[in-house]
């Protein structure tokens, strides 16, 4: 699963200049009370407490007990609980961020989400939302539309996994937000690229989380040109992998969406 601690953390030490500036623009303010929810293994929390500083606070919730655990052994107060029914009061929190859990939703739980951070923030706090957007990222050298695919038959696909549709639904996000309710609402997509070569650890987030995608799309109806490219996907040491080609070149697409309350 895409949310244990090693993708978690992996991703988070891959993408750390543009997820750190991402965060650095939500609106988090010194002395803020602060929730991070769906905190994971709590990648974000210790940017989040400079920028809140002493006089603020941080609380971060996340359904899984092992990623609650881990931000708590790293010193965070974290409890168990979900975002579709948040274990606090209404306006209990100066700003509210959720990194990276949108695309684990369904559309309705998405929306019923969102409620729920409007309603534990106070009146004007900043609800942060990011996520990926599958449909930006390429991996080259390759067929430019090979991942466009992938995306495609698995939002499509009767079995169809939750995250499927939750990962194309990321440039979408400021006008959920519009719809549930929160004001003065903006979006900033970034484009995160990478070129060989690689620092060692990029190199073996990448190198996984393609061989990832090549397994799901090993199940997938897709050409049988696509499964070959995918098949070559599954092994970084292969000659032919992109990511063993000097002109390898790989971005993804993050969305950064924030309303008022
Ligand atoms: C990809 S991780 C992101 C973690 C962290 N925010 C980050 O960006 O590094 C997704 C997290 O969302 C949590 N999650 C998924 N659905 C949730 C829900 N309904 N309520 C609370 N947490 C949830 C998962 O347990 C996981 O820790």
């Amino acid at each position: 699963m895409l949310t244990d601690e090693f993708w978690l953390d992996a991703h988070f030490v891959a993408c750390r200049a543009e997820y750190e500036s991402m965060l650095r623009t939500a609106g988090i303010r010194s002395g803020d009370r602060v929730l991070d929810a769906g905190c994971g293994s709590g990648s974000f929390l210790p940017l989040l407490s400079e920028l809140v500083g002493e006089s603020g606070r941080l609380e971060a919730v996340d359904q899984a007990q092992a990623n609650v655990a881990a931000a708590r052994k790293a010193g965070f107060q974290a409890r168990t609980g979900s975002v579709l029914d948040l274990p606090y009061p209404d306006a209990s929190f100066d700003a509210v961020w959720c990194a990276n859990v949108g695309q684990y939703l369904t559309d309705e739980e998405l929306a019923g989400a969102l409620l729920e951070f409007k309603r534990v923030v106070k009146p004007g706090g900043p609800v942060a939302v990011k996520d990926v957007d599958m449909l930006l990222m390429r991996v080259h050298p390759g067929d430019p539309f090979l991942l466009a695919r992938l995306a495609q038959v698995c939002a499509e696909a009767a079995t169809a996994s939750v995250q499927s549709r939750g990962s194309v639904r990321g440039r979408e996000l400021r006008r959920w937000l519009e719809h549930a309710g929160l004001m003065s609402v903006w979006q900033k997509s970034e484009l995160i690229e990478r070129w060989a070569p690689l620092p060692r650890q990029q190199r073996g987030f990448y190198a996984e989380w393609l061989a990832f995608l090549a397994e799901v799309a090993s199940g997938q109806a897709l050409p049988d040109a696509d499964l070959e490219a995918w098949s070559r996907l599954r092994d970084p040491a292969h000659q032919n992998h992109p990511l063993n080609h000097p002109d390898f070149y790989l971005c993804e697409g993050q969305v950064l969406a924030v309303g008022r309350k």
